[in-house]
């Protein structure tokens, strides 16, 4: 589906304009400061380049981390600076704070062909909040709002939401229609059969998807640490697995009604299992889905393997979010997680990867240049992939 926004190409002459430009450079740190993933600073790119190119003034605002409403040292944007001036290519200014005097000291200072980087949004707690004053200073810094923050976009913030009041016009980048033409491709036209590859934890956010993708889907395979979950429910030891206790009869009232879902539902037939009494030297696999004390799941098993792979075949389209084992915990877990991504690499089909955590783990399995498109975000994708309406969407500009 066309992004049916406005955005940046329906703006012309921004000479001299400062576009007050929300970003999700939200990435992820190392222990002494260093970004470790620079897609998405790689993907807010081209916007501000454009931005730059037609004469403005790009003005960017980010949240980083939870920080919950106070400064937290660690949590300062000043670690994009560096990276973020050398992929643009141009000066990036950064302030201490977020409004006020620092901001608009820095704002001051800039020359066209700068960037200027206003401080971690949710050092206020306005911010979340979706305060009203706060989204006012806000826009107040700039001429006219863009927004770029595809993974921040089903957040009703100050910056995403609550500005647009303020300020028009309020238009999308090029990122945002991107992850938008993408990610509707699976939820509204996709290549059948459509397949679900569901992994990870966090089933809070990720039953909802389960429910849909089993009313929407030809086939749901569910591997990771939400398996255990499922495992449990059906009555299954599962050791000392990562399981959430409160989703459990969620997952039996899935299990139990499997039948009535127009999709399959698929889950791990064996597991990868560490021994938790062995300093974590002990790996051996299950010959069955079940999970001896003292033991606990890391990754799913060669027969889940190739069970799942055998399914993907035939796939049309592959909607895939959540790693399939602890790929980040320990190199030897991510064998699940590596042999899905290859066999997704060598499809026919149209793959879409969606989640923090899933992006990575297929960055790091080597095969993500291979597969249509990989998010930069996580509960975003979730959402727009089974019909909820973003909140950053909804208030930019109609076409
Ligand atoms: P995403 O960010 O892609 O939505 P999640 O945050 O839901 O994915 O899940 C990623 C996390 O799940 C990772 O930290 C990974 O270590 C963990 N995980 C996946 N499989 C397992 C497992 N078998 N046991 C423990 N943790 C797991
Ligand atoms: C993300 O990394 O998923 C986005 O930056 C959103 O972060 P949040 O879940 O803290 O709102
Ligand atoms: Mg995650």
């Amino acid at each position: 589906m066309k992004f049916p926004k406005k955005t940046l190409d329906d703006l012309t002459d921004l000479k001299g304009k400062i576009v007050l430009t929300r970003v999700d450079f939200n990435v992820p740190l190392d222990s002494s400061q260093g970004v470790t993933d620079s897609t998405r600073l790689e993907a807010a790119a081209p916007t501000i380049k454009r931005i730059i190119e037609l004469g403005g003034i790009p003005l960017l605002m980010s949240h980083m981390g939870r920080p919950a409403g106070q400064v937290v040292e660690e949590l300062r944007l000043a670690p994009v600076v560096e990276p973020l001036s050398r992929l643009l290519g141009c000066p990036v200014k950064a302030a201490r704070d977020t409004v006020g005097e620092s901001a608009r000291q820095m704002i001051d200072s800039l020359q066209p062909g700068e960037v200027g980087l206003l401080e971690n949004l949710r050092f206020h707690s306005e911010e979340k909040q979706n305060d009203r004053e706060f989204s006012r200073e806000l826009a107040s810094l700039g001429d006219l709002y863009l927004n770029d923050a595809f993974g921040t976009a089903h957040r009703a913030h100050a910056s995403i939401t609550g500005v647009t009041e303020f300020l028009s016009p309020a238009v999308g980048g090029y990122l945002i229609e991107a992850e938008f033409e993408k990610l509707t491709e699976v939820r509204d036209n996709p290549e059948r059969p459509l397949m679900v590859l569901l992994g990870g934890a966090k089933l809070a956010d990720k039953l909802p998807v389960i429910k849909h993708f089993l009313e929407q889907a030809e086939v749901v395979m569910v591997g990771g640490a939400m398996a255990y979950t499922f495992a449990l429910a059906r009555g299954n030891s599962v050791g000392e697995s990562r399981v959430e206790p409160d989703f459990v009869d969620e997952a039996r009232d899935i299990l139990e009604n499997r039948d009535r879902f127009k999709g399959e539902l698929l889950l791990p037939v064996d597991n990868l299992i560490l021994d938790t009494t062995s300093d974590g030297q002990r790996i051996k696999t299950t010959t069955t889905d079940s999970i001896d004390e003292g033991w606990e799941g890391m990754d799913i098993g060669p027969k889940t393997v190739e069970k799942f792979c055998q399914q993907l075949e035939s796939a049309g389209t592959v909607f895939w979010n959540g790693p399939f084992g602890a790929f980040d915990y320990d190199e030897r877990f991510a064998r699940g997680t590596r042999k899905i991504a290859e066999k997704l690499a060598g499809l026919e089909a149209k793959v879409v990867v969606g989640g923090g955590d899933s992006a990575s783990a297929v960055k790091q399995s080597g095969f993500a240049d291979q597969l249509y498109h990989i998010s930069t975000g996580g509960g975003a994708s979730l959402q727009l992939v089974r019909g909820v309406e973003l909140p950053g969407f909804k208030v930019l500009d109609d076409k």
